[in-house]
């Protein structure tokens, strides 16, 4: 039997978070609860990962911080010499938490979240001060020379906000910044997708959105063009890199390890293709349910092109859409 062989491994260390952002696609919150992996079972995961070729490994949440093991687990990275990403809303971080990252040689990247151009903005969507936190995180690894990636996820009241934001990160030497729309969430309850329904921005805004962010990336080289929303020919354009590729779109992907070892191709909640937990093996087989996965986003691609002809969409959502459409 083959295997899939990892290259980079997303995984999500905990769904606890220190913030409950009232856009979170993960519902995250620090009365949540869920299962989540003993210290033994991610090191092994990490070793395995290792031991098959495995090379990078993006390390989030819920936030990280949340979970007291957190060094060391990094600390095991170290050992291994496995670089990786670190993703934290910054709200828990202090001088020392700052200082133990930056000494790993294995941080390759530190990822922050802004959720709009003020503290009061951003305030409003993830209830906590951490607006500063983020900002001086930011300048803490820049001037060491550390890289920075910001998620700025904005809600359709500041859409407009997109250079205000770009503005505020500047006069770094070593961030980049993504701008994306809040276009869903995830596996939100009901009642709170209720609450928050004004937070999402329509569709039919999402073209001039495109033009406007294509604009800023012209005037602010590290403003990442890519955002979670896609147009018909950006998708087109993808497939047709993939198509004739065995693994289909899957070789673009990392395997996702979710809080209680589920290994999945998907960042979202809501997938229901689950190749095995984590801690017991990292090996997914080639097999008729492998293939058969492939097969399933072959057709959500022609379903999703199709639906792009008339708005653009955000893609890994309607992905998993259509999944769970056709398997009830
Ligand atoms: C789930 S968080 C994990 C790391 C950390 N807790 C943080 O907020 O940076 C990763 C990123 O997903 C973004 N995110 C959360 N819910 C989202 C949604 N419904 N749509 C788009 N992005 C979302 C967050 O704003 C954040 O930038
Ligand atoms: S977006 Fe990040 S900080 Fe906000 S609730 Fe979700 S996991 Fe926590």
């Amino acid at each position: 039997m083959e295997y899939y062989k990892l290259n980079s491994l997303y995984i999500e260390v905990t769904h606890a978070c220190n913030q409950h952002c009232r856009h979170c696609y993960l519902d995250g919150g620090i009365h949540k609860k869920c299962a989540e992996m003993t210290t033994e079972q991610i090191k092994h995961i990490f070793a395995e990962f290792k031991a098959q070729g495995g090379r990078y490994v993006i390390f989030t949440g819920g936030e990280p911080l949340m979970r007291s093991d957190v060094f060391e687990l990094l600390d095991c990275l170290e050992a291994l010499g496995l670089r990786f990403t670190f993703a934290s809303n910054s709200l828990g971080m202090n001088k020392e938490r700052l200082e133990k990252l930056a000494s790993y040689r294995c941080l390759e990247e530190y990822f922050t979240s802004i959720l709009g151009s003020t503290a009061e903005k951003h305030k409003a969507i993830c209830r906590k001060d951490s607006f500063d936190a983020a900002i001086n995180a930011v300048s803490f690894f820049d001037k060491k020379g550390i890289s920075t990636f910001v998620q700025s996820t904005l809600c359709n009241d500041y859409i407009d906000d997109a250079e205000d934001i770009l503005k505020l990160f500047s006069g770094f030497k070593n961030c980049s910044v993504k701008i994306t729309p809040i276009a869903s969430f995830g596996c939100k309850s009901e009642e709170e997708k209720e609450e928050n329904r004004n937070l999402i921005v329509p569709g039919e805004r999402f073209e001039d959105f495109h033009k406007k962010l294509h604009e800023l990336c012209e005037k602010y080289p590290f403003c990442v063009g890519d955002d979670n929303i896609l147009c018909r020919k950006q998708i087109e354009e993808a497939v047709n890199e993939y198509k004739n590729n065995p693994l289909y779109s899957l070789c673009w992907h990392s395997v996702c390890v979710r809080p209680n070892g589920d290994m999945s191709f998907s960042y979202n909640m809501n997938n229901p293709f689950v190749f095995g937990k984590a801690y017991e093996s990292l090996k997914i087989p080639m097999d008729d349910k492998f293939f058969g996965y492939i097969e399933l986003l072959k057709k959500a691609d022609e379903y999703i092109l199709e639906k792009s002809s008339f708005n653009e969409v955000e893609y890994d959502t309607e992905i998993d859409n259509y999944i769970n459409s056709v398997l009830k």
